[in-house]
């Protein structure tokens, strides 16, 4: 027998390189979490908060909302919360999730629910219809490209007849690998364009599953430079014009 000890090896086609990714993604934001929320929380986000104000017009009192990426929920879950919706926030990045935990749990009125679930959201399950709206805010684009359609299809899929998407994501297409990110943490994200998503949306629409009602490219201020975000604010058909609860 050959006793010799070798260093265990992978031939690239079993590397799964979405899960390294994946990997890369939620130990950046373990590490820089603390770090992400002073930078993060109070930059000005007027295009996020007019969307949420209208979408918010159109739920009814308590209405169930999955965010996607919620991060540490600031300001965007806090403010779902104070509006009396009932949240579910899922983040990759525990540390992410025990940041939410302390800025928006507090802000749960009584009988509130609100509860934020630690995972992959390419990985959750959740019942078809059951959520009055899903949202994602600057998330989305941490999944790989090929990744991001069927994303966008099972986020549809959880909404209720007549309830919302409202998510944004990189505008430009490709991969884009920061080595050096926020605390000096390598950091990934991609994006299929502007042109990619409308195809994706418009596959969506012709199937019946998506009304469009709002697609723009918001050129956002993000430190000392200008960074473009895809927004979509969309809608799940359905027969009754009715507020969602
Ligand atoms: C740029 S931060 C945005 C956080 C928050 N939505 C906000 O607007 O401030 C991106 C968040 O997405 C989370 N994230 C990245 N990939 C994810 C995945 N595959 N599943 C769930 N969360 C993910 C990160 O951990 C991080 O908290």
């Amino acid at each position: 027998m050959d006793n010799k000890v070798t260093a265990p090896t992978s031939e690239p086609s079993e590397l799964n390189i979405g899960e390294d990714l994946k990997a890369l993604v939620a130990s950046g934001y373990d590490k820089v979490a603390a770090q992400y929320l002073v930078w993060a929380g109070p930059r000005p986000t007027t295009t996020r908060s007019t969307f949420i104000e209208k979408l918010s017009s159109n739920l009814s009192p308590g209405a169930r909302i999955l965010e996607l990426g919620c991060g540490a929920g600031v300001p965007s879950t806090q403010d779902l919360v104070r509006r009396g919706f009932s949240v579910t926030g899922v983040d990759i990045s525990s540390a992410q999730i025990t940041l939410a935990h302390e800025h928006v749990l507090p802000l749960a009125g009584k009988g509130q629910h609100v509860e934020f679930l630690v995972g992959d959201m390419a990985a959750m399950e959740f019942d078809v219809g059951s959520f009055a709206a899903v949202l994602a805010f600057y998330a989305l684009f941490h999944l790989p490209m090929d990744e991001q359609p069927v994303m966008l299809e099972k986020m549809v899929s959880w909404i209720k007849p007549g309830g919302y998407l409202l998510a944004n994501l990189h505008a430009e297409e490709g991969d884009v690998h920061r080595p050096e990110w926020i605390g000096g943490v390598p950091m990934f994200s991609s994006g299929l364009g502007v042109e990619g998503i409308r195809k994706v949306l418009n596959d969506l629409v012709l199937e019946g599953k998506l009304e469009v009602l709002e697609d723009i490219v918001d050129h956002e201020k993000v430190g000392s430079f200008e960074e473009p975000f895809h927004w979509v604010y969309a809608r799940k058909p359905c027969a009754i014009n009715s507020q969602l609860s």
